[in-house]
């Protein structure tokens, strides 16, 4: 242990004993624990402006008296046998119990997962990436470099938009691979965060957005933490029904669209480009601007996937947001807002409050890697990976269909998921699922409105997991399909 705050009593005692009561009620209360290091001589006589020797004779009197133990240069720890210990700290515990004060909590998220999906034996969450594909050795070789060369006047307060070199990377790469060219970068802590501040920055109070029918919920938290109050749109199979979005704009003053329009989730349709024309002058006519959350842009499959909204955004509407939870794994809590000049600013001002400096160890060493071709190359290794892993996803279960089950999907043409017709109770199945061992979940999760939900769908993740445990987990769910 390195510091220990004590205070020491102004009594007659010798300073010795004064340091040797002090340690004790340290002790007593609870602030060292039973077999925890308790600083050294040198530190404690530091701290305290007094000889070595005294600290020392102070930790002789607290051995003596059985508080203290010490072994062959390790130094002083708490003894771990302390006979009163157990009823002092049941005692101190009590007190604290009996004055716990009553928080008045104004808002709360009830959102929050009470098992996590990766705990199950079988993980089939729809947006996991498999982490065990991460190079973390060749990472780490840029984070070394981040440490080595510094940055020192970027590691200061000052920038907060994002650390220069990273969104330069970040630039030229959406620049090349999904054709956004005149927009502004902001670098956040993921989606979540990006859409927390563009909900604020957006809405007042009774604001309504408008959001897919089946949608992915913790966005809706977001806009309805800002007070919006979310309107559904009807989904067909080719995706959200513009026709129906247009009629909710005669309805209601409708100030934001929220959309996944690449692989839609929870379905997986990508949404057409005559749909996108569409939703771009509906925008444009009636001034409604289109968040674009392309969460799994690079996961496509059979051909390139369609250029975001944002690459051909013809009056600017549209807010851009990526994540590296999906191209990286969720804890490196990267993501990007790419958005018109005019709004970026205010975005960058309201995220002041929140954080007033970007990560910027963290985004130096992506910068680097990105610049070195190891994002790229990690990028190209995983999409290969899960094409695979949708291919045997997809096998098994046509074998399934051949077994005489009534199931069915549509091969999606990216992202990380199936979304399977089971022409069953759904959620059924994914509550006994669940009792042995395999995470899904079913269409229940998804809904805007509880009465749309037919409760015949479930999703299935493919990416997250290695083929042979997709083949596991498929097998002992097919009973349950049954
Ligand atoms: C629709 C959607 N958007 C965004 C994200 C990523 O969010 P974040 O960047 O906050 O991890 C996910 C991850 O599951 C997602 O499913």
């Amino acid at each position: 242990m390195k510091t220990l705050n004590i205070s020491l009593e102004n009594t007659q005692l010798a300073l010795y004993l004064k340091i040797a009561e002090a340690i004790r009620d340290a002790i007593k209360d609870g602030a060292v624990m039973p077999a925890e290091k308790l600083p050294s001589t040198r530190t404690l006589a530091e701290q305290l402006s007094v000889n070595r020797h005294t600290v020392m004779a102070a930790y002789n009197e607290l051995i003596a008296q059985g508080w203290v133990e010490t072994k062959q240069r390790q130094g002083y720890t708490v003894s771990l046998t302390l006979p009163i210990y157990s009823s002092l700290a049941n005692k101190a515990k009590q007190i604290r119990q009996g004055n716990k004060h009553s928080w008045r909590v104004i808002k709360q998220n009830q959102g929050s997962l009470t098992r996590p999906a990766h705990d199950y034996s079988f993980n089939f969450a729809g947006g996991n990436p498999d982490i065990d594909l991460f190079p973390f050795n060749e990472f780490r070789g840029f984070i070394n470099e981040a440490l080595n060369r510094p940055s020192i006047k970027e590691l200061n307060y000052g920038e907060n938009s994002g650390f220069k070199p990273f969104i330069k990377e970040v630039g030229t790469y959406l620049r090349r691979v999904r054709s956004i060219i005149d927009k502004e970068i902001i670098v956040v802590n993921g989606t979540q965060e990006a859409l927390y501040i563009l909900s604020q920055v957006l809405l007042k109070s009774g604001d309504k957005v408008a959001v897919e029918n089946l949608g992915y919920r913790p966005a809706w938290a977001a806009l309805k933490n800002a007070g919006a109050e979310l309107v559904g749109i009807k989904q067909t199979e080719e995706g959200i029904d513009v026709g129906d979005f247009e009629l909710l704009i005669k309805q209601e003053k409708i100030r934001l669209l929220y959309l996944t329009p690449l692989h839609q989730y929870p379905t997986t349709i990508t949404l057409s480009v005559a749909k996108r024309v569409q939703l771009y002058r509906l925008a444009q006519q009636y001034n409604i601007p289109i968040i674009e959350d392309d969460y799994d842009h690079e996961f496509h499959y059979s051909s390139q996937p369609l250029p975001p909204m944002a690459a051909n955004d013809p009056s600017g509407l549209v807010i851009y947001l990526s994540s590296f939870s999906k191209i990286m794994f969720p804890g490196i809590r990267l993501g990007i807002i790419a958005v018109d000049k005019s709004l970026a600013q205010h975005i960058v001002s309201y995220r002041t409050l929140i954080n007033h400096k970007a990560n910027v160890l963290l985004q130096d060493a992506v910068a680097r890697w990105m610049k070195d071709g190891g994002f790229e190359r990690h990028l190209r290794k995983s999409t290969r990976q899960y094409q695979k892993r949708r291919e045997c996803m997809v096998d098994i279960l046509n074998s399934f269909v051949d077994d005489g089950l009534n199931i069915q999907f549509t091969i999606p043409k990216g992202g990380m998921a199936l979304w399977v017709n089971v022409n069953k109770n759904a959620q059924e199945i994914a509550d006994s699922a669940k009792s042995k061992g395999i995470f899904l979940l079913a269409e229940n999760a998804f809904h805007l409105t509880p009465k749309n939900n037919e409760n015949k769908f479930i999703r299935l993740g493919f990416a997250g997991q290695s083929e042979e445990k997709i083949k596991q987990g498929l097998l002992m769910l097919k009973p349950l399909l049954a």
